[in-house]
């Protein structure tokens, strides 16, 4: 922020400059960066650097032992430390309650105004419904018919874009960068009734702030190289290959489960997850049941145990009851998808048999 020289009355101030000792931040203070610390860092988030011979070889070996814990060998992975289901256990934390509502799995996982109704006036009964949340393409059930919802709410007219309170956000975790573990992200707020926002800016100012290489990294998605620049060509090479990798990956996926009968699997349309529909036998849901299972849990547990592959029941996100499903991601390079698809094939044909 910058500091205004002059009074109000615009008489010079009688100092030439103002010596900051207000805040804990050395290196805004010219306190110099520790080299082995930023060597390792650099090394760590762009492993090309390895092979250059500027850097030492413990720097080297020591980003090459942080590389090696890290999922994918990136810096970039999440890690140990994400922590799943996110909204439920935010709103448990909150002493919040959450509303179900079921998408459509017939029309692509698409919204249906009348089951969110359905929803909100059975939750009525109980409870005082305050937010609504979309998740957009969505998760797990990758539905993506994109709706702005700014938009659509200011073409909605005054009596809602002047009052309706909408929070938007974005990361970079996820799309052609799949930045997860630099955490950048943002939030848009819109109508927030000023008392709330006087509370969130006090619980945002609490964190202090994100790591700064997320914000870094933020700004660089929302400014990305232009046309012209030295960096454009490579960077509109790059995303174009993550994207039409991950487009072939999700085609591949539906056409693979689609080929296997008591599988079934909408088109996977926008983010990185395939939720297929699978029809689980009367007798292995009465063993799961035995087990004290659910049936889709005892369905993964076999499937890891058997094949190695672990996916994610669909009771773990809630679906219709006597529905079963899995959730699996696209992300496994297409050579190793392939093959997991194949082995998943295999599975369900020999799951059906032996509890049929
Ligand atoms: C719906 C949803 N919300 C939030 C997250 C967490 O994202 P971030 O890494 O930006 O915190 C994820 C995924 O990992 C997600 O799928």
């Amino acid at each position: 922020m910058k500091y205004n020289m002059t009074t109000a009355q615009g008489a010079k101030k009688p100092f030439s400059e103002v010596i900051k000792a207000n805040i804990g931040d050395a290196h805004a203070m010219g306190q110099r960066p520790i080299t082995f610390l930023r060597q390792v860092l650099a090394l760590c988030t762009y492993p090309e650097l390895l092979n250059d011979n500027k850097f030492p070889e413990d720097a080297k070996n020591r980003a090459r032992r942080i590389l090696q814990s890290c999922g994918g060998g990136s810096i970039a992975a999440r890690g140990v430390l994400a922590q799943y289901p996110l909204y439920s256990a935010a709103l448990a934390d909150l002493g919040a309650v959450q509303i179900n509502y079921y998408l459509s799995e017939e029309r692509c996982w698409s919204l249906d105004v009348s089951e969110l109704r359905r929803a909100l006036n059975e939750a009525r009964q109980d409870c005082c419904p305050r937010a609504l949340c979309i998740i957009n393409p969505g998760n797990p059930t990758d539905g993506c018919e994109f709706h702005s919802f700014k938009k659509v709410l200011f073409e909605m007219g005054p009596k809602y874009s002047d009052t309706v309170e909408l929070a938007s956000f974005h990361s970079t975790s996820k799309c052609y960068m799949g930045e997860c573990g630099f955490r950048g992200g943002y939030m848009e707020v819109i109508n927030l009734d000023p008392e709330v926002k006087v509370q969130l800016t006090k619980l945002v100012s609490v964190r202090l702030c994100p790591p700064v290489p997320g914000q870094a990294l933020l700004d660089l998605v929302v400014n990305p190289p232009e046309p012209g620049e030295p960096s454009y060509a490579t960077f509109i090479k790059e995303r174009t290959a993550t994207l039409s990798d991950l487009a072939h990956k999700a085609e591949l996926t539906e056409q693979i489960l689609n080929t296997v009968p008591g599988i079934s699997c909408n088109p996977v349309q926008g983010a990185m997850y395939s939720f297929p529909r699978i029809n689980i036998p009367e007798r292995a849901v009465k063993e799961a049941k035995e087990k004290g299972q659910a049936p889709d849990m005892f369905y993964c547990m076999k499937l890891l145990e058997e094949t190695g592959i672990c996916l994610v029941p669909g009771s773990g996100f809630g679906q219709r009851e006597g529905t079963y499903h899995f959730r699996m991601t696209i992300l496994p390079p297409t050579d190793k998808l392939k093959i997991l698809l194949a082995k998943v094939k295999e599975f369900h044909q020999k799951f059906t048999e032996q509890y049929s």
